[in-house]
C-alpha cells in the first residue's frame, strides 16, 4: 500500500511528481503529499488529505520550485488519514516517504524522544525521518547514515529520504516494499510502480531485498544488505501506456471487465496449439519437477484466492492431483504439514502482496519440491522469488476491485490443469477437452457482455439492500464468494456466499421476505441438488435471483428473478458465471454513487500485512 515517487532532475519536478501520484493512486488515496527543494535548499512542503486530486488544487495555488523531490500517496496504517500524517515526514533537513510499516515504532519514539526528538504526528514513519537525522549528526554521508540507522528497524519498508541541506540526490531503501529505480537521460527516479514513470523512461531496475539505493542526475549506486557496491540488471518494459488509460470507458473497472474475451483469447493464442498447452517459459528443470508432482498446495488472498479455491475442483476431478488451499496471512503464521511430493503454488495480480510473497519465503524452508507463481506482474518480487512463474498477461488491471485478473488466473490454472493431464498421458482427451472448451470461452462471455444493460437494470432492485447472500455450489462456491465480495467492496453492501448445502446449518436464518439471495445454477450434476436449497430459501420468502442456462427449467416468477446465460462446457461454467456477478456489482456500485474504482479503505496492491 502507498504509492511512493522520487526525482532527481535539472527541471522543476513537481508535475511530474503529482502525475506520478495520479498513476500511484491506486496504492492508497487517503492522503498525498510532496516536498520539492530547489539548488539553493529551498524547499516547499505540502500535504492534503483525500485524493491526489486534493493536492493538485492546492499545488495549482502555489509555486513549487524544485528540481530534487519525494512525493506520496498514502493508505492509513498508523494515524488517521490527516495532513500532520500525510508523508511526507520531515525531521528539519529530512524528508521520508515510507512504504510499510515500522513495527518497533513505539520502541524507537521513546528512543528518540528520549534524545530530544518532538512527534508532531501519530505514524511510524515519523521516527524514521527523525533516526535519520540522529544518525546523520554522527557524521558520514546520507546514504551512510541510511545504512546505520535501517538495522534498527522492524518491520517492512520502501522508502525514499531527501535531505534538504543536500538536494541533487535521494536515498531508497527496500525491505518487503517494494522499489524500483527509472533512469532518464540527466535525470532519475524512484517509484513504487514503473507505470507512473512510463510518460518519462522504460528503463527500469528493481531492488532487491535490503538494498540501499542513492540516485542522483547522472548516477546510481546500488548497495546490498551487507554494504557491497551491486549492480542490479536493468530491463526495459514494453508495457503499453495506453492500458493505464480509461479510454471510452467510464470507469476502470469497466474496461477491465470488457478486456476480459481478449485478455483470454491473449492467453489461448499464446499457450495452445492443436489441443495441446505450450508454456514455453517452463524449462526441462520445470518439467521434470512436475512429473514427480503428487500434491498441490495453493496459497494466495481475496479474489486470487478464489481462482485457486476454483481451481481446487479442476485439479482434484481433471488431473487426479490432490490440492489443497489456503489464504497466505493464515499460511505464514501456522505450523503446517508438508505433503510428500508437493508443489508449493503462489496466486497473485500484483506479485507484491505482502502476506502471498511472506508464505512464498516461507514454504522455501518447508520442503517442498519447488515453487510455481501465477501472477499478472512480470517484474514482481513474487515472480522474481519463485522457482518457476506463468504469466498472466492481463495487461495492467488499475480498478482497485480485480475482474480480468480473477479470469485470467482462472484460464492459465485450467491449462496448468490441461498441462498435468497431458503429462500423465501423452494422448489425453482430457487435455484436448481443455484446450477445445477453453477456446470456446471468449465467444461466450462476449454472449453475457450483451446483458449489459439488463445487468444495469437488475442492478436498481440491489441498490437499497443491505445485505445480499450469494450460493452456489462445487466449483460454483468460490464463484458465490467473488461475487459477495465484489458486490462488498465497490457497493459496501453487506454480502456473504455460502456452499448452498451449508445454509440449513444457520444462515437459513437470515432468509427473509427482504433477503435477497443471488444464486449460480448451471446445469451441471449438482443442479437437482441446488433445487432443493432454491425451494428451502423460497419456503422462506427470500427473493430469489437465478443466473443458470435456459436448460435448467427455472422459470420467472414472482420473487424469482431468473437470469439466463449461454449453454457451457461445465469445465469452463465457473469462468463466464463470475461475469454477470462483476457487471451487477459495477452497477449497484454506480447507483449508489460510490468510487468505485477507488473504494474507501482499499488499495490495490496489499504491500502491508
Ligand atoms: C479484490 C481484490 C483483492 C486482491 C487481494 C490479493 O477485488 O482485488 O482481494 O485479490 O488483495 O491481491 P493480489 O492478487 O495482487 O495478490
Amino acid at each position: 500500500m502507498c504509492g511512493i515517487i522520487g526525482a532527481v532532475a535539472q527541471r522543476d519536478i513537481a508535475d511530474v511528481l503529482l502525475a506520478g501520484l495520479r498513476c500511484l493512486e491506486y496504492r492508497g488515496y487517503d492522503s498525498a503529499g510532496l516536498l520539492v527543494v530547489n539548488t539553493q535548499g529551498q524547499t516547499s512542503l505540502l500535504r492534503r488529505v483525500g485524493k491526489v486530486s486534493n493536492l493538485v488544487d492546492a499545488a495549482a495555488q502555489m509555486v513549487l520550485s524544485g528540481e530534487t523531490g519525494i512525493a506520496h500517496t498514502r493508505w492509513a496504517t498508523h494515524g488517521q488519514p490527516e495532513e500532520m500524517n500525510a508523508h511526507p515526514q520531515v525531521s528539519t533537513n529530512i524528508s521520508v516517504v515510507h512504504n510499510g510499516i515500522i513495527e518497533n515504532h513505539e520502541l524507537l519514539r521513546k528512543y528518540l524522544q528520549g534524545k530530544g526528538y518532538v512527534f508532531l504526528s501519530e505514524t511510524d514513519t515519523e521516527v524514521i525521518a527523525h533516526l535519520v537525522h540522529w544518525e546523520q549528526k554522527n557524521g558520514g554521508s546520507l546514504l551512510e547514515a541510511v545504512q546505520r540507522a535501517v538495522p534498527h528497524l522492524r518491520g517492512t519498508y520502501g522508502m525514499v529520504i531527501l535531505d534538504s541541506y543536500s538536494p541533487g540526490r535521494l536515498i531508497a531503501a527496500r525491505s518487503g516494499s517494494p522499489l524500483v529505480i527509472g533512469r532518464s537521460i540527466g535525470e532519475n527516479f524512484i517509484v513504487s510502480d514503473p507505470m507512473a514513470l512510463f510518460p518519462i523512461t522504460r528503463f527500469f531496475t528493481y531492488l532487491e531485498e535490503g538494498d540501499i539505493a542513492q540516485i542522483s542526475c547522472n548516477d546510481i549506486i546500488i548497495v546490498d544488505q551487507y554494504s557491497n557496491c551491486v549492480q542490479r540488471r536493468e530491463i526495459e518494459s514494453h508495457l503499453e501506456y495506453e492500458s493505464c488509460n480509461k479510454g471510452t470507458y467510464t470507469h476502470y473497472m469497466q474496461k477491465e471487465i470488457y478486456e476480459q474475451p481478449k485478455a483470454i483469447k491473449n492467453i489461448l493464442t499464446s499457450r495452445c496449439t492443436n489441443g495441446v498447452v505450450f508454456f514455453n517459459e517452463l524449462d526441462c528443470h520445470a518439467h521434470a519437477l512436475f512429473e514427480k508432482v503428487q500434491h498441490v498446495k495453493i496459497v494466495a488472498c481475496g479474489t486470487s484466492y478464489h481462482s485457486g479455491m476454483v481451481s481446487r475442483y479442476w485439479w482434484e476431478s481433471l488431473a487426479k492431483i490432490s490440492c489443497d488451499i489456503e489464504i497466505a496471512s493464515e499460511f505464514r503464521y501456522r505450523q503446517s504439514v508438508v505433503r510428500e511430493n508437493s508443489l508449493f503454488i503462489t496466486l497473485s495480480q500484483s506479485g507484491e502482496t505482502a502476506d502471498t510473497l511472506a508464505a512464498l519465503r516461507l514454504s522455501k524452508k518447508l520442503g517442498y519440491l519447488g515453487s510455481l507463481s501465477i501472477c499478472n506482474v512480470a517484474s514482481s518480487s513474487l515472480v522474481r522469488e519463485s522457482d518457476f512463474a506463468l504469466m498472466t498477461n492481463a495487461g495492467i488491471e488499475v480498478g482497485v476491485a480485480s475482474t480480468k485478473s480473477f479470469t485470467s488466473q482462472l484460464v492459465v490454472l485450467l491449462l496448468l490443469v490441461a498441462k498435468f493431464c497431458g503429462l500423465q498421458d501423452k494422448n489425453s482427451s482430457v487435455e484436448k477437452y481443455i484446450v477445445e472448451s477453453l477456446q470456446k470461452l471468449p465467444d461466450y462471455i462476449d454472449q453475457v457482455l450483451l446483458q449489459d444493460k439488463l445487468l444495469s437494470e437488475l442492478s436498481e432492485e440491489f441498490a437499497d439492500k443491505n445485505h445480499v447472500i450469494f450460493i452456489g455450489r462445487g466449483d460454483h462456491y468460490p464463484i458465490a464468494m467473488e461475487g459477495a465480495l465484489k458486490l462488498k467492496e465497490i457497493s459496501y453492501i453487506h454480502a456473504e456466499a455460502y456452499a448452498a448445502g451449508e445454509l440449513k446449518h444457520g444462515p437459513l436464518a437470515l432468509i427473509d421476505t427482504h433477503m435477497p439471495v443471488i444464486i449460480l445454477a448451471p446445469c451441471n450434476t449438482l443442479l437437482p441438488k441446488l433445487k432443493s436449497n432454491i425451494e428451502e430459501v423460497r419456503a422462506r420468502g427470500g427473493l430469489l435471483y437465478i443466473f443458470t442456462e435456459a436448460q435448467s427449467g427455472f422459470l420467472n416468477s414472482e420473487r424469482m428473478r431468473i437470469i439466463v446465460l449461454p449453454h457451457l462446457e461445465e469445465v469452463i461454467a465457473p469462468i463466464v458465471y463470475i461475469l454477470p456477478l462483476q457487471l451487477l456489482s459495477y452497477y449497484v456500485a454506480i447507483r449508489k454513487g460510490t468510487d468505485l474504482d477507488k473504494p474507501r479503505n482499499l488499495a490495490k496492491s496489499v504491500t502491508v500485512e
